[in-house]
């Protein structure tokens, strides 16, 4: 095969399918009754659908006879239920059967002593999986090939393709440092980028966490992102990787940070096969580095008759679990609490657009004026997971947005200096609208990046 060399490394030309957060739940285990019901009013992504939803991919995987190479970020089970992974595993067996390599990389919902699942109105304790367990479980996928592993955490690197090899990185192995790549885990990684030099050969990175906040308020959001990810995304791009895939936050978003050295990092983040946005990519790059990501939908899986579509299903899951988690929020409590809770809540789910627009003195377009304060918040948040986000200046939401902000200008002003760390100063404006449109120039689902930077 072809080797070139790019930014001073070499690699293949590389085609592969990027999946990830497939939270695969074996049905058999029970996903009935009414306290499986009343988990759903909560639960952002289909748990009963599972399945069969991760099967329809696999199956587009596998009609795809040119693209033997699937890589995925971890979250593979739904919360770490043996069968959920032995059935999981059954899939991926078969795929390679069919000549795929698979790498995975294992997160935080894939070991768990104590999994759950849902019968005869009841919520049953299952079998779970420990860390350990995990390893021999996902041996064929990621460390048989492994040229080292790092036995502490499961992060490995193994030879993909032709002189290029995934450096998979796991942040996500214990509970109490979730979203940590510490010190000694850097030193395992900068032992692999020489080794990986020494030999000429490229390196991509894979981990679960995002390393680059998917959107700007993410950067804010302790849990969405690896820490100190500067730091992070510094030691990668300063050591020649320019590319890592990542998942964990289910959104579809690409970013990019560049160094003080001037060296650049690319995550690409991809969302959960089973809720909203429900897509998975395939990368192609070819032998000058330039590198095209495609978003494909997942679809052809059983939805009721009441949906459209395969992307109405999975949006409604999003939208009605996100209303009930405020609702709860808002309800119970005692005396003045309960009072102001369910005061809350009245407005929240009732208040209109041109209501607030008249208590800020703001004028706004008269086609949000009857749009309630809850439809539009949920289609704001909908719209940050699905990348490319629309609400951009001259939008009617963007104006209603930025107007709101400058009336709470003063407060913005008086938290920002809590929120700065490190240095870094906090711009709480132009984080929340530069969140709700997407002003990178490029898009976060098809996109064309040239990885010689
Ligand atoms: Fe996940
Ligand atoms: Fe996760």
């Amino acid at each position: 095969m072809n080797t070139v060399k790019i930014n001073g490394d070499f690699m293949t030309p590389l085609k592969f399918y990027l999946i990830t957060d497939t939270h695969y739940f074996n049905a058999e285990l029970g996903a009935e009754g009414k306290a499986y019901e009343e988990y759903m009013k909560t639960e952002a992504f289909y748990l009963k659908e599972s399945s069969e939803i991760n099967k329809a991919v696999f199956k587009k995987l596998k009609e795809d006879t040119e693209t033997d190479l699937i890589i995925i970020p971890g979250d593979l089970s739904k919360d770490g239920e043996y069968k959920s992974h032995k059935a999981l595993i059954e899939e991926l067996d078969a795929l390679k059967d069919e000549g795929k390599k698979i790498f995975v990389i294992t997160a935080g919902h894939d070991y768990n002593e104590h999994g759950r699942s849902y019968k005869n109105d009841e919520l049953v304790k299952v079998r779970g999986t420990t860390l350990a367990e995990l390893y021999d479980l996902y041996f064929e996928f990621g460390y048989k090939d492994a040229l080292s592993v790092d036995k502490e955490t499961l992060s490995y690197i193994a030879e993909i393709a032709e002189n290029t090899r995934l450096l998979a990185l796991n942040c996500d192995s214990k509970r109490e440092t979730k979203g940590t790549i510490d010190e000694r885990l850097l030193n395992w990684a900068k032992e692999q980028i020489d080794k990986a030099k020494e030999d000429n050969a490229y390196i991509i990175a894979m981990c679960h966490y995002p390393i680059i906040p998917s959107v700007p308020v993410f950067d804010l959001v302790g849990d969405a992102h690896v820490k100190n990810w500067r730091e992070i995304a510094t030691f990668l791009a300063d050591n020649g990787v320019e590319l890592v895939l990542t998942g964990h936050m289910h959104i579809q978003s690409i970013n990019e940070f560049v160094t003080e050295k001037g060296n650049r990092l690319v995550d690409i983040c991809t969302s959960t096969t089973v809720g909203t946005p429900g897509k998975y990519r395939k990368i192609e790059i070819d032998e000058n580095g330039k590198m095209d990501v495609k978003s494909i939908p997942v679809c052809d899986f059983t939805f009721p008759d009441k949906f459209k579509s395969e992307e109405e299903f999975l949006d409604w899951r999003f939208d009605y679990s996100v209303k009930n988690k405020i609702n709860k929020i808002l309800e119970g409590g005692s005396g003045i609490t309960k009072t102001l809770k369910n005061f809350g809540g009245k407005i929240l789910n009732s208040i209109k657009l041109k209501t607030i627009a008249k208590l800020l003195f703001i004028r706004i377009d008269s086609s949000l004026k009857d749009v309630k304060l809850i439809d539009f918040a949920g289609e704001i948040g909908t719209a940050i997971f699905k990348g490319d986000q629309p609400f951009t200046q001259g939008t009617p939401e963007y104006e209603a947005v930025l107007k709101a902000l400058n009336r709470f200008g003063f407060i913005l002003k008086k938290v920002e200096p809590k929120l700065s760390k490190n240095g870094v100063k906090v711009d709480l404006k132009a984080m929340i609208l530069n969140t709700i449109g997407n002003n990178k120039g490029y898009s976060d689902n098809d996109t064309t990046i040239n990885l010689k930077g």
